[in-house]
C-alpha cells in the first residue's frame, strides 16, 4: 500500500455534503471521507493506492488486516479493510505483512506423530493461554484452542479448528509468546491432507484426467462458451461436478 504523491481527492469536486463525511486517521493523518465506506474504499478515496495489503476484496485472502482504535476508547480493534465499515474518528493502520517464523519441511517426508508440530514449532510450548489470539481473529476461530491441540500433537483437531484461517497474521501480532499460530495450523493441515485423511476419489480421477489429457475436449468446449453460458454451467448443480459431501 502506498500513498501516492497525488493529493487526496478534493471534496469540493464531489457531491457529498459535509454531513455525509466522517473523519478517519490513516497512520496519524486526518482525512474527510464519505461515511458507510469500507476502510479499503475510504483509504482509496483519501488517495491511497493499494500495492500490498489488498487482494480479493471479498474477505477471503487475508491481505488487508487492519488495526484501529476509535476516539474515547482504550480498545484496540482489528478488521479486514475490505469488510469493515469506517467509523467517525477511527485511527487506523494496516498490517499487510507480519514478520513470521515459518519452518521449512518436505511434506512427503513428514511423519504424522504427536511430536511433529512441536518439533517444527517448539515455541508453541510457550503459550500462556491468554486467549488474545482468539479475541483478535476476524474469522472468529478458536485460535488458542488449535494452539493447545497443536501442543497435544492433535493435527486433525488443529486442521479442523483452523479450516477457515485466511492467514491474515493478526493473531501473531498479539501473541505475547511470539507464536505464529497460522503457520503451525498450516503445517497441521498439510500433514492431515497428505498423511491422515483418505485421498478423495474424485480428486484422484480428476488428476488422472489431467495427466492423460482426457480432460482436453471438455476444456476446449468451455473455452468456446460465452460469459452467460459459463455462469449458468457454474451455478447449475445438475451440470456441474461438485465435491461430494
Ligand atoms: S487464525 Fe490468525 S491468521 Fe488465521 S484468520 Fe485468525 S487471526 Fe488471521
Ligand atoms: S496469544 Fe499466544 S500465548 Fe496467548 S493464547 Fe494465543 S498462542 Fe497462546
Ligand atoms: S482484500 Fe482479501 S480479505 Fe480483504
Amino acid at each position: 500500500m502506498t500513498n501516492q504523491p497525488a493529493k487526496p481527492k478534493d471534496q469540493n469536486q464531489n457531491s457529498f455534503d459535509s454531513s455525509s463525511l466522517v473523519t478517519i486517521y490513516v497512520m496519524g493523518k486526518a482525512y474527510q471521507v464519505p461515511k458507510n465506506l469500507t476502510i479499503m474504499k475510504a483509504m482509496e478515496y483519501a488517495g491511497y493506492q493499494f500495492i500490498r495489503g489488498c487482494g480479493c476484496r471479498g474477505g477471503f485472502c487475508g491481505a488487508c488486516g487492519t488495526v484501529y482504535r476509535t476516539k474515547d476508547s482504550y480498545k484496540i480493534k482489528v478488521g479486514l479493510a475490505c469488510q469493515t465499515v469506517i467509523e467517525n474518528d477511527m485511527y487506523l493502520t494496516q498490517i499487510p505483512f507480519f514478520p513470521a517464523n515459518k519452518a521449512t519441511y518436505d511434506v512427503a517426508k513428514l511423519e504424522p506423530t504427536t511430536q511433529t508440530l512441536v518439533r517444527h514449532y517448539p515455541e508453541i510450548m510457550r503459550c500462556i493461554s491468554c486467549n488474545s489470539c482468539t479475541k483478535i481473529c476476524p474469522q472468529e476461530i478458536d485460535v488458542m484452542g488449535y494452539v493447545n491441540a497443536a501442543i497435544r500433537g492433535d493435527c486433525e483437531r488443529v486442521a479442523d479448528l483452523s479450516f477457515d484461517c485466511i492467514m491474515c497474521g493478526l493473531c501473531a501480532s498479539r501473541c505475547p509468546a511470539e507464536i505464529v499460530q497460522y503457520n503451525v495450523a498450516l503445517l497441521a493441515r498439510r500433514i492431515v491432507g497428505a498423511k491422515i485423511r483418505p485421498r478423495a476419489p474424485h480428486l484422484r480421477d480428476r488428476l488422472r484426467e489431467l495427466e492423460t489429457g482426457e480432460c482436453l475436449p471438455a476444456v476446449e468446449e468451455l473455452t468456446r462458451l460465452g460469459e452467460q453460458e459459463l455462469s449458468e454451467r457454474y451455478y447449475d448443480k445438475k451440470v456441474r461436478d461438485i465435491e461430494p459431501e
